[in-house]
């Protein structure tokens, strides 16, 4: 029988905590701050010129910096970014495109054949990694390899996972100088993890009160095209990975012409769902507007909704602080269900039994 763990008890939810999921939270601001520097410093770039489009390639924990990446630079870029989470790659791939092969593990099976196939369209490929058989792959093909500190989830390492693809664009030209930025995001998190971080009380801790919001509910996390739409992915897949419950995203204004007309029925299920309306300064007026109709609609059909702001200068700021608060809130998940964050062994055996063929 699992124990629903008091979220005020310190000790109490690093117990739980086998593999320290907390501690590598706590680390999301060095992770930013390391990579913007030593980590990227040591990698050497081919000349890469005339590159038309990128492609982040990877899967789950380690894909999402790629739609962070393509959030983030929409307006800033001059080319298409794209997000590829599968075995083969789009087919405009080729010799003008910049491919990021991510993989944590270095070993998930789509992103190795997707790096196969980036190779042989002539794309410029550029790993991101631990190690594993990319980093394998990459040594022996002379792909620039960025090589990230093991030791974590790939979910837990966001800053290793996405900092860098920021930074290599940087260094070829496609982006600006962003290390202010970067830096200053990463030093407005670490203050944002003394208000949400497990040693703050939960009066005061706005994690904490959203984990109590969605226990034994349904998570419905809405953000909105081209600001908070990678937050409420990230939310949905932290909450399954960490809290091992299940969580569904939408976007404004997609969600208006679809999902709304679907909380009908059937009543008793409805009412065991919870909203969270992910919101950010930069939403388009006629978004806001349809945020407020949309809460006057669905407000007696569903258990409740919560609407957390981000805070922070800047948008790769106002994007982490939602992704902190949102990784924090699954890990209090956890623990209400008395359950370890860590381990993800459903993941790990569908890895294993693929790996028999
Ligand atoms: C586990 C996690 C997963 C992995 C995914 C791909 O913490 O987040 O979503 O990221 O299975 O594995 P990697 O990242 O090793 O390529």
């Amino acid at each position: 029988m699992v124990q629903q763990c008091d979220l005020n008890d310190f000790e109490g939810l690093c117990r739980l905590d086998s593999t320290g999921m907390m501690g590598a939270l706590e680390g999301l601001p060095a992770q930013c701050t390391v990579a913007v520097g030593d980590i990227c410093d040591c990698v050497e770039l081919p000349a890469i010129e005339a590159i038309s489009n990128i492609v982040v390639t990877g899967l789950g924990g380690s894909a999402i910096g790629g739609d962070l990446l393509r959030v983030y630079t929409a307006g800033k870029i001059s080319v298409p970014v794209t997000v590829n989470r599968d075995y083969v790659l789009p087919e405009f791939v080729g010799p003008d495109t910049l491919v990021f092969a991510v993989s944590y593990s270095g070993n998930t099976e789509e992103t190795l054949s997707a790096y196969e196939e980036a190779r042989a369209r002539g794309a410029s490929v550029i790993a991101i990694t631990t190690g594993g058989k990319l980093a394998g792959m990459a040594a022996r093909d002379g792909v620039p390899l960025v090589k990230i500190p093991a030791g974590c989830a790939p979910r837990a390492a966001t800053g290793y996972l996405f900092i860098p693809t920021l930074v290599i664009l940087q260094r070829l030209g496609l982006l600006p100088d962003l290390t202010g930025e970067i830096t200053a995001m990463a030093g407005f998190i670490k203050e944002l993890q003394n208000k949400i971080g497990p040693e703050s009380p939960e009066e005061e801790n706005v994690s904490k009160q959203i984990a109590h919001k969605l226990y034994k509910k349904i998570p419905v996390v809405w953000g909105v095209t081209g600001t908070t739409e990678v937050v409420a992915q990230r939310w949905k897949g932290q909450i399954n990975e960490n809290a091992k419950a299940p969580a569904y995203w939408n976007v404004f204004p997609e969600l208006n012409h679809n999902e709304i007309v679907g909380l009908e029925y059937p009543p008793e299920i409805l009412k065991k769902i919870h909203v969270v309306i992910l919101r950010d300064e930069q939403e388009h007026p006629r978004v806001q507007k349809r945020i407020e109709i949309t809460k006057g609609i669905i407000k007696d059909a569903l258990d409740g909704v919560t609407e957390v702001w981000s805070s922070g200068d800047g948008d790769l700021a106002r994007l982490f602080s939602l992704i902190y608060t949102g990784d924090y809130a699954s890990l209090y998940l956890a623990a209400l269900y008395g359950i370890d964050p860590g381990p993800v062994k459903i993941i790990d055996y569908l890895k294993w039994e693929l790996a028999k063929e």
